[in-house]
């Protein structure tokens, strides 16, 4: 089924969430790798995978946002849970779609600030600028490092529900009945 019901989630929020779930780890790795580069040609390189794939996490958020706003409704809270992880696991969903769009903007603040478009994609032969003289670099920085606590806590929450609560939370992000 496309859409959710009240017990699980529909096929078209699964796949969102998965490739969402992939793309952003590869951002992750793809984002602190290149930080870590001195080498201006490897780091030129690790971003032009890098800045092509937030573009398409940046349409997926898009398209998330749409679907839930007109066509899907979200199933109901996990059964029997104290109201507190119910306010919890909100405070999490809604911080991922504040983050993922502030490091999107500031990537894109950073790569216009410091003109380094045209060199990352091959139109200029000039040197790669250091990305920390300008300021996007600070919220993408520290971004990418809130975005790996709230990975932390959505997954240790999704894990605690299999494993301790066994309430089978996670089949109903998953394909099938
Ligand atoms: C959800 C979207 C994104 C994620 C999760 C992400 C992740 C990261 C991470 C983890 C870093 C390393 C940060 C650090 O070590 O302090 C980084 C650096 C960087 N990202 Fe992103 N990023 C995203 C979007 C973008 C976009 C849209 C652009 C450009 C249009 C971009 C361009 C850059 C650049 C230029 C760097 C700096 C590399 C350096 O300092 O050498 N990012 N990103």
């Amino acid at each position: 089924m496309l859409k959710s019901t009240a017990d699980r989630y529909g096929t078209v929020a699964i796949s969102i969430h998965w490739l969402s779930a992939v793309l952003i780890l590869a951002l992750l790795g793809s984002g602190f790798r290149a930080a870590s580069t001195i080498d201006a040609a490897a780091k030129a390189e690790i971003l032009r995978f890098h800045v092509p794939l937030a573009i398409v996490v940046l349409l997926l958020t898009a398209l998330r946002i749409v679907w839930w706003w007109r066509f899907d409704l979200r199933p109901a809270a996990a059964q029997g849970s104290p109201r507190w992880q119910e306010r919890a696991a909100r405070v999490v969903h809604v911080a991922f779609y504040i983050v993922i769009l502030g490091m999107v903007a500031s990537g894109i603040g950073l790569m216009i600030l410091s003109g380094a478009g045209p060199i990352v994609f091959g139109e200029s032969a000039a040197t790669l600028p250091d990305f920390t003289d300008y300021p996007p670099r600070v919220p993408h920085g520290g971004g990418a490092r809130l975005l790996v606590a709230l990975l932390v806590l959505h997954t240790g929450a999704a894990l605690y529900h299999q494993f301790v609560q066994r309430d089978g939370l996670l089949r109903r992000m998953w394909y099938g009945r």
